[in-house]
Parts: C-alpha cells; structure tokens; sequence
C-alpha cells in the first residue's frame, strides 16, 4: 500500500478478522478451508486501511503497525463485515413492529396505516426518522432502501436523518391513491407528481442519497398514478424504484381484479414502466416462471423479506428458481411485517424458509446476500457491500459470541463455516461492538 504524505489524510487503520466476499459463494454445501471456498474472502487479523473515509487496503497484522500517520483501532479478536443493507425496510413502521394480527391486508388496515397516518406530523417524522437510521445503526445496518409514509415531511426528515449520519440511503415518497385511508391517499395526479419531482430534485444524488419512486403496491395506485410513476423513472436518469410484489395469496388474487388486462401482479409493474435494474420488489413469493425470467431481462430484483414472511404468513419464497431464471436476489428486514433489524435473525429466517422447501442455505450465500449481493443488485458495488480498495468504509464491528452459550458453541468451531453460521443463528445486535459510516464511528 503506497501513502500519499501530501494529501492532509484523514487515515485510519482498524485490525480485526475481516470477512467479505469478491463474488457469489452460490448454492451447494461449504467448501471445507475459507481458501476452497469461491467468492469469499477471509482475512484473520488483518489491519483494515481507510483514507479520507474509504478503503485503501489491508495487510495482515503480523506484518507489522501500521506508522504514525494512521490513527489505529485495534478490535482484535472481532469479526468485521461490511456493513449490512437493508433493502426493503419502512421507517414508520418501528412504531407497530410486533403487532399480533391476521395476514397482510389486515394487518396493513389495522396497524399500519393509522401508525403511518402520525407521520403527517413534522415533529412526529423527525423524531420518528432519527429514531430509525439510529436504530439500523444499532443493527449494524449501514445501507438501506426505506419507505417512509406517504407525506413528503416524512421523505425531508428521512433523507436529512441518513445525511446528517453520512449513510446510503435510497428513499421517495409513498404513492397511494386509492384502497387507502383518507389521510394517507395522494391528491390529483398531477399535484402528486409536483411534490415527487421538488423531492426529487432536493434529494436525488445528494451526497450518498438517491431517490426511489415508491409505489407502496398496485392495489393502492390507479393505473393513472402508476403511469405518472413510470414517467418519472423514463425521464430522470439514475432513479430506483420500490414496491411490493406478490407477497400474499389475497393481494395477488385482488391485483388480479383491479388489473385484469395484465398478466400476472409482476406485469402491472412492466407496463407502467417500472422495472429495470435499479427496480425492488419486495417478497414475489407468488410468482411464477414468466414473472421470473421477466425479473432477470429487466435486471429488477427480489428483496427477500423472510421474518416478515414468516410473521406475517406469507409464504415460502422459491429463492434458487429466482437465480435459475437469472433474477437477482437481496435481504430484507421489512420491519414492521417483519419482526427484527438484526440480519442474524433475518439471515436465520432465510435459511429455515429454505430448510422447509428442503434446500440449505450457506453462511457464505446469506452474508454475500446482505452485502455484496445487495450492492450489485443495487448497482452501488463500487460503493458499498465489501472491503474492495475504492468502497466507502461502512464496517460493522462484532463480537464473535455473546452469552454462555453463544461462548461455549464459538469455542467448539472446527472451520470456519462452521463458526460463521453459528454466530449468524445466535448472534443478534447486541453482538455489536461499533460501527463506522465512510470511516466515522457512529
Ligand atoms: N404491501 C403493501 N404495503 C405493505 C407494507 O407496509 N408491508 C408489507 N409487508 N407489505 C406491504
Ligand atoms: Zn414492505
């Protein structure tokens, strides 16, 4: 690693077991050694090197310290990891997280619309909005894709909430027309369109924000706002576009009513113009071939939500016949169906959810899933999801166990595969030590 001494750098050197992935690990049992295993790369008691806020290298410890000019960390014997990303998670729906109920549509008319109707308050969405990217903090999560609520405050007070902490943030402003309580459905289309494009133009590309047109779900826009929707992502270069998709067997079949031109919920989406590869869906669970292959030649992507699948009683998401038709794949908390921020307990969902379709997920697939993977499917891989030299340094520093049992199981690891999936099934937030955003320690 060469040093640059004119450049008034700002350097930081963090040690500690680095694990990130250069590639897809794939499905198929774990290679036995880390170096057998393809696309992951594990480098134990390493220093980390981070200038100006990203990464620059990283060398092992037993090479030596780093000089005087780098400020040192020294968090050895912890496990470090890019930070997580969240892609499809809601911001107000902190406030109902754990809420016991029936399925979807229920739980949306009971819980959730009138929890997302308090964020018309400005001192409601602020509180709520700090409140939030703290919380996906404390979770290790320095990446996310969020709704808000359907107010264009909620949108400010978010985007100010990730900036003021220096994080990736991708987020717009509910669309809902119809379906939808009085307080949270948007006006005339055109007045709606107004407020999107002032968003937009506030927020889109500022720093290490962009905007998603956010189409809660087809149930909840008329055909007249989808429209207005796929104008925006055709005319404004670099936008990302969020919504659900065939979560729940009622929601599919009402779809089916509202849209009976269309072929399936997927193709609602197509012909507004909505999918392309900067598109997330959350779940498709309830898709079948065609909407699979329509996913991977548009390059839109699945944002699994696997607690909130469970939770909520969704269903079992066919994850490897997404990947066999091509269609990109991510991990999503989707607080508030689903029931946690921690990526361990997600990433444990995920794999029971496989367990029951009888397929086993590796701790390599799952955690190349929740970072890189997310980063490539997001187009943001320069960016975010490794420890790649150019990424911005967002690192999640853990402990490797926590509690006796954590303890005594860690202790009894024999490979590293091993180790790493019992930490992901037993380890949660509290297992966090700190956490660092472009290098600053949140
Ligand atoms: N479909 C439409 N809105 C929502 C939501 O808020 N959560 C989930 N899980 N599904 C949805
Ligand atoms: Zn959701």
């Amino acid at each position: 690693m060469t040093l640059s001494p004119q450049r008034p750098a700002h350097r930081l050197a963090l040690r500690g077991d680095l694990l990130d992935f250069i590639a897809d690990p794939g499905w198929g049992p774990p290679q036995p050694g880390p170096g057998a295993h393809p696309g992951l790369r594990w480098r134990p008691d390493h220093w980390l090197f981070v200038e100006d806020g990203r990464i620059v290298g990283a060398q092992p410890a037993a090479a030596g310290a780093p000089g005087p000019d780098w400020r040192c960390v020294d968090h050895s014997g912890h496990l470090l990891l890019p930070g997580f990303i969240d892609t499809h998670v809601h911001s107000p729906q902190i406030d109902v997280i754990a809420s016991y109920g029936t399925e979807l549509l229920d739980w949306l008319n009971t819980y959730t619309f009138p929890a997302e109707q308090r964020f018309a308050d400005p001192a409601v969405a602020e509180a709520g909005a700090r409140t939030f990217v703290d919380a996906l903090l404390h979770h290790g999560i320095t990446a996310a894709v969020v709704f808000p609520t359907v107010h264009a405050v909620s949108v400010e007070q978010l985007f100010a909430a990730a900036e003021a902490r220096g994080m990736r943030l991708v987020a717009g402003k509910v669309l809902m027309d119809r379906h939808a309580p009085a307080a949270l459905s948007d006006g005339d289309v055109a007045g709606t369109e107004a407020i999107s494009r002032a968003l937009i133009g506030r927020w889109h590309g500022r720093g290490r924000l962009a905007y998603a047109v956010t189409v809660r779900f087809a149930v909840t826009s008329t055909p007249q706002q989808l429209a207005m929707a796929g104008r925006l992502m055709h005319e404004i270069p670099g936008l990302y576009m969020q919504t659900h998709v065939a979560e729940n067997r009622d929601e599919v079949a009402w779809v089916a009513e509202l849209f009976p031109e269309a072929r399936s919920y997927l193709d609602v989406y197509h012909r507004a113009g909505l999918l392309g590869p900067r598109a997330v869906l959350a779940h498709g669970i309830w898709l079948d071939d065609t909407d699979r292959r329509l996913l991977a030649d548009t390059g839109a992507q699945i944002a699994h939500s696997p607690s909130s699948n469970l939770f909520l009683g969704s269903g079992l998401l066919d994850w490897p016949a997404l990947e066999a038709a091509g269609a990109r794949v991510s991990m999503a908390t989707d607080v508030g169906g689903g029931t946690t921020l921690s990526f361990q307990r997600t990433l444990s969902d995920a794999y029971k959810i496989q367990a029951l379709r009888g397929v086993r997920l590796t701790a390599w697939k799952a955690l190349y899933t929740a970072t890189r993977g997310a980063a490539e499917a997001l187009q943001l891989a320069g960016e975010i999801g490794s420890f790649d030299v150019g990424c911005c340094a967002d690192v999640a520093v853990w402990h490797w166990a926590a509690g006796p049992v954590a303890s005594h199981r860690d202790a009894l690891a024999r490979e590293l595969h091993e180790r790493v999936f019992a930490w992901i099934t037993l380890a949660d937030e509290r297992n966090l030590e700190t956490v660092y955003v472009a290098g600053q320690q949140r």
